[in-house]
């Protein structure tokens, strides 16, 4: 079954909306298999952000992903990559539509609350990098017969 990663970001749990993040994916019916509250190493935000490390707005990045702490998810369902792209919404939170985490809750482009995969190939090798195999759960929601 297709997984994404999503974090929320630094200013997404300063500003009280890791329950209200959470439950958008939840309610779509999207299943959580992983999630862990942490400090984010510079280590570990360098590699995430690897692909951005010629791009000016780089060094600020890492330091604003290690400042403080995130919220590490990941989620599963059928087409959840795209599908929690667009829940999340454009980059640039002014461009966001609204009813999208960024189109309602952003203004700024370097605080967008919260990071997801951009394809189905990036989610395997960023759930590989924030996650060991036995941090995630395989589950099935058995008491919802009628979830999907
Ligand atoms: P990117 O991978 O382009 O966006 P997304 O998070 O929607 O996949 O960029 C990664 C992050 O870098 C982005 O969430 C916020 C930050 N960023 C800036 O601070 N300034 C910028 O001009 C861009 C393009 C991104």
């Amino acid at each position: 079954m297709e997984r994404t990663f999503l974090a929320i970001k630094p200013d997404g749990v300063q500003r009280g909306l890791v329950g209200e993040i959470i439950r958008r994916f939840e309610t779509k019916g999207f299943t959580l298999v992983g999630l862990k509250f942490m400090k984010v190493s510079r280590e570990l935000a360098e590699q995430h952000y690897a692909v951005h490390r010629e791009r000016p707005f780089f060094p600020g990045l890492v330091e604003f992903i290690i400042s403080s702490p995130v919220v590490a998810m990941v989620w599963e369902g059928e087409g959840v990559v795209a599908a929690a792209r667009k829940i999340i919404g454009a980059t640039n939170p002014l461009n966001a539509e609204p009813g999208t985490i960024r189109g309602d809750f952003g203004v700024n482009v370097g605080r967008n609350l919260i990071h997801g995969s951009d394809a189905q190939e990036t989610a395997q090798t960023e759930i590989a990098l924030w996650f060991k195999d036995e941090e995630l759960v395989a589950w099935q929601p058995h008491s919802k017969p009628w979830l999907n």
